[in-house]
C-alpha cells in the first residue's frame, strides 16, 4: 500500500491539478483517508521509536536528548493532529483537514531542524521523510477536493 501511495504521488499528484476532470475525482475521498491513515500509522510508529531512543539514551549527549524530547512532543501532537484531520475530513471540512496536515508536516520539519541547530546527527531523518511524504500525498488529494468543491 505504501508503494502504491508513493506511485500515486509520482504519477498523479505531481501532475497539474487543474488538468484532472471532476469525473475522475470520485474516489479521492477514499484515497485521502488511506493516505492520512498511513501517515497516522507512521507517525505513531515514529513516536514509539522516539520513546525507545529516549529510553536507550546514555549520559553525555545533552543536546541530542533535548532534541529527542522536543521531537517526542512534536510527534505526540502530530498523532493527535492527524486524528483530528481525519475527523474534520469526514465532516467534509477539507480546508481544515489540509491545515492540520500542514501543521503535522511543520512538526516533523521542526523536529528535524532541531538536530541541525544543535549540530547533532538526526536519528529521525527517515521518519521525517515518510511522515512528511504521506502527509504531502494526503494534502495533495485534499487540495484537489477543495479545488473541485
Ligand atoms: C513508515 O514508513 C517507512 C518508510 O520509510 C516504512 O518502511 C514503514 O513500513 C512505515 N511504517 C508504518 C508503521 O507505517
Ligand atoms: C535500544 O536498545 C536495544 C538494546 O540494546 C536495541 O536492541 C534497540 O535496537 C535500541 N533501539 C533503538 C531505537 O536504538
Ligand atoms: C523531511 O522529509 C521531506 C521529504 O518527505 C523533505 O523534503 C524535507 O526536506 C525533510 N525535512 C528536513 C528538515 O530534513
Amino acid at each position: 500500500m505504501f508503494r502504491q501511495i508513493y506511485r500515486f504521488q509520482l504519477h498523479f499528484c505531481s501532475a497539474s491539478l487543474q488538468e484532472i476532470p471532476v469525473s475522475r475525482t470520485t474516489n479521492l475521498q477514499g484515497l485521502a483517508i488511506v493516505a492520512m491513515e498511513l501517515a497516522l500509522q507512521n507517525a505513531t510508529h515514529t513516536l514509539s521509536v522516539i520513546k525507545e531512543l529516549r529510553r536507550n539514551e546514555t549520559w553525555g549527549h545533552p543536546f541530542a536528548s533535548a532534541c529527542l524530547r522536543d521531537c517526542d512532543v512534536l510527534y505526540s501532537e502530530g498523532v493527535i493532529t492527524l486524528v483530528d484531520a481525519v475527523a474534520v475530513f469526514l465532516e467534509g471540512k477539507y480546508g481544515s483537514a489540509g491545515a492540520w496536515l500542514t501543521a503535522v508536516m511543520d512538526g516533523t520539519t521542526t523536529c528535524e531542524e532541531g538536530f541541525g541547530d544543535m549540530e547533532e546527527a538526526s536519528q529521525l531523518t527517515e521518519q521525517n521523510y515518510s511522515v512528511f511524504q504521506l502527509c504531502d500525498v494526503a494534502l495533495c488529494i485534499v487540495n484537489l477536493l477543495v479545488s473541485h468543491a
